[in-house]
């Protein structure tokens, strides 16, 4: 394995990623897998425009950039190999309802799903494009959270899972089943979400140490 370590905001070095001498040797990818993400939550009142920039930056425009990157690399997988080249992202579940203060991480991983649903009308059938859904995972990044995470799942459960998955070559990976259900109904019943679920999550956040 060569880590390439690199910012994927940063459209100069992005360019220029598999230029580099430790990979110059490579002639092909047969997998991708975009996970570099960030999350920061949002004051209503305060609607900061430069955080804003910097989830949009980092978790759609990051993608858009590890994508052209890696694109000619994955083609020439197509070209080459028995099965699809991979192209696999994370997303998110914030994306199936709205949730409160997640107006810019919920907002980037709704722009970055379209973007890969999209990508998958124009690359198949030779690179397979798969959207991962995670519900609560825990890593560096949930330890922030000041809410309850319900069905978390720990980092090594969700990466053996979203790998074996990756082999069946899906359109979309959602992880846990049970959280997936869960936020499907919510959105088919938003009157219950917003109306009813969505308070008293904000009311437990309010009395919570
Ligand atoms: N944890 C969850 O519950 C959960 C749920 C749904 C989706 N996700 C998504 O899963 C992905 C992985 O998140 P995680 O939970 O593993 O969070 P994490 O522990 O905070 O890891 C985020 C990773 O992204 C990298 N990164 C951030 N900005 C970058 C940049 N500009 N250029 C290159 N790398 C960058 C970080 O690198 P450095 O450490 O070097 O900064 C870190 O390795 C993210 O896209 C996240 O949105 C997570």
């Amino acid at each position: 394995m060569t880590p390439l370590p690199v910012d994927v905001t940063d459209k100069v070095a992005m360019e220029d990623l598999f230029g580099r001498p430790e990979v110059a040797h490579l002639k092909r990818l047969d997998g991708v897998i975009l996970s570099a993400g960030i999350c920061e939550y949002v004051h209503v009142d305060n609607l900061d425009p430069t955080l804003f920039e910097r989830v949009m930056q980092t978790n759609f425009q990051g993608a858009v950039l590890s994508t052209r990157a890696a694109l000619p690399l994955l083609r020439q997988s197509a070209a080459s190999a028995s099965r699809p080249a991979v192209l696999a992202a994370v997303s998110s579940m914030s994306t199936y309802v709205g949730f409160p203060r997640a107006q810019a991480y919920g907002a980037s991983k709704a722009a970055l799903s379209y973007f890969l649903d999209s990508l998958r009308c124009d690359l198949a059938p030779g690179i397979s494009v798969c959207t991962i859904y995670p519900g609560f995972i825990e890593t560096p990044m949930t330890e922030q959270n000041d809410f309850p995470m319900p069905m978390m799942l720990s980092a090594e459960q969700a990466a053996h899972r979203i790998l074996s998955a990756l082999e069946k070559r899906p359109r979309r990976i959602v992880l846990p089943w049970r959280m997936h259900a869960l936020l499907t109904l919510a959105r088919a019943l938003p009157g219950i979400w917003y109306g009813m679920a969505i308070p008293r999550l904000t009311r437990q956040r309010r009395v919570a140490p």
